[in-house]
């Protein structure tokens, strides 16, 4: 029996589907490179092996992911396919939940279809929303602060609708910020253009992909306030 890691040409996906190879489990992924490439997929078969399985697909198409759950005998999937920047989300609210809770029924719909039940989802922090209390715990309220939030808390609420009829064994992640890369070197965040997290923005600053990263804020100790 297999995983199949959805969005797993990416950069929580690929780790994942390190580790899981490293445990002994047979490792399939799909992901439609919206937001990766090639040339993480080729990365990843040479941490894993040289024909590990990858299927160019779009995770909301249903067909698709059924013929993965067939043709390489999935029994568990984790699902990490869906666009995560949050001022995308602002520009395309439509778009962001087209995609993400899209896939996500995608994948359900293609699991039901199979007798696929044990799943993984790759929720977010930002389901918190704007937390009043600190630090948050898995049974603080669920809210949405963005569209992209609004994605993850609709992807949840279905996932547990589904759960509770009984058809779907699922576990939700919410994690803050992943930072890292496989110590491998050739294994990392490579987002497609501008990219809206911290760590590989900082990082196309290091190695003079761009040309500054700004640091906001006006209440530093600094005479002016500003970071500089
Ligand atoms: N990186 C973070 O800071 C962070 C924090 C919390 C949650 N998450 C969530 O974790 C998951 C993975 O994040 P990541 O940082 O690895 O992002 P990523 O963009 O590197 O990886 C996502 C992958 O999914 C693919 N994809 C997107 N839509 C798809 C679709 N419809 N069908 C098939 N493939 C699709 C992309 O091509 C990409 O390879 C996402 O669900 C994201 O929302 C990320």
């Amino acid at each position: 029996m297999a995983v199949l890691v959805t969005g797993g040409a990416g950069y929580i996906g690929s780790h994942t589907a390190v580790v899981l190879h490293e445990a002994g489990r047979d490792v399939v992924v799909l992901d439609d490179l919206s937001n990766s490439s090639m040339a993480a997929v080729e990365a990843l078969r040479v941490l894993t092996r040289p024909d590990l399985p990858f299927i160019e697909a779009d995770a909301a198409d249903v067909d698709a992911v059924g013929r993965a759950i067939v043709d390489h005998g999935i029994d568990e999937v984790i699902h990490f396919a869906a666009f995560k920047s949050v001022s995308g989300s602002i520009v395309d609210p439509d778009g962001y939940h087209r995609n993400n809770v899209g896939s996500t029924t995608g994948v359900v719909e293609a699991m039901r279809r199979h007798g696929v039940s044990r799943m993984v989802f790759s929720s977010s922090c930002t389901v918190y929303g704007e937390p009043t209390d600190l630090p948050v715990t898995e049974d603080s309220p669920i809210s949405a602060s963005n569209p992209y939030g609004a994605t993850k808390v609709a992807c949840e609420e279905l996932l547990a609708a589904e759960a509770a009829a009984g058809g779907l064994d699922v576990l939700l992640l919410r994690y803050f910020n992943p930072v890292g890369a496989h110590p491998g070197g050739n294994l990392g965040e490579d987002p497609r253009g501008t990219p809206d997290n911290l760590v590989p923005y900082l990082m196309q600053v290091a190695v003079g992909r761009r040309e500054s990263l700004s640091v906001f804020g006006d209440d530093y100790d600094t005479p002016d306030g500003s970071a500089h």
